[in-house]
């Protein structure tokens, strides 16, 4: 069986691949089909940005896709940038810029508090799809710490912790990120789905 994951992100296709060590199964990616074409992340939730690229793949190569969407929820601010959490502060628009615009919106905010969540998509070769989430919970601090990871990192403490993302090891954070929370589930899914 061929599982074909949804990206072009050589770190996340790796962190995917090491998950996916089943035996009979072929993984590959989006760099093994260069003629399709990336799906637009055009969806109002993770969701729906994860199924649209997870179907969309799966259809176009007759094989399982999986796909993934991740965006910060800020409690304060009604859980945004969430979806739009790449391009939070326009577009073209870069890290440092989500950083200070998130900082600003929260300036006379005293709940600071906020998840990372992702959902993973997986969609069958008919383009029956099913979502997965991962979830870590933390807050925001008032300035950048850290020099590891990317995106809010700098200012996001994770729940039981007192450094930042990008202030812990990453090994630490491959384990109690949302990433690798939903991962781990859909490690558990397809293990079922395989017996
Ligand atoms: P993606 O869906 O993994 O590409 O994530 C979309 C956006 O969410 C990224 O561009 C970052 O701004 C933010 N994000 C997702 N995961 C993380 C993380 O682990 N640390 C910091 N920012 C993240």
């Amino acid at each position: 069986m061929k599982l074909i994951i949804a990206t072009r992100n050589e770190y996340k296709l790796q962190e995917i691949k090491a998950i996916f060590d089943f035996q009979g199964l072929e993984v590959l990616s989006a760099f093994d089909f260069p003629e399709i074409p990336d799906v637009v992340e055009d969806g109002d939730t993770l969701e729906a940005n994860a199924i649209k690229k997870a179907v969309t793949l799966a259809k176009s190569t007759g094989c399982w896709a999986l796909a993934d969407d991740s965006g910060l929820e800020v409690h304060a601010l009604g859980g945004a940038p969430g979806v739009y959490s790449a391009r939070y502060a326009g577009e073209p628009c870069s890290y440092s810029n989500n950083n200070d615009k998130l900082l600003r919106e929260l300036a006379d905010e005293s709940d600071r508090t906020a998840q990372f969540r992702t959902v993973i998509a997986l969609s069958d070769p008919e383009g029956n799809s099913q979502t997965l989430e991962g979830v870590c919970a933390g807050t925001i601090i008032k300035e950048l710490h850290g020099t590891n990871g990317f995106g809010y990192d700098p200012l996001f403490v994770p729940e039981g912790y007192i450094e930042t993302f990008a202030e812990l090891d990453s090994e630490v954070k491959n384990r109690i990120s949302h990433r690798a929370r939903a991962l781990q589930k859909v490690q558990a899914f397809w293990s079922e789905l395989l017996k």
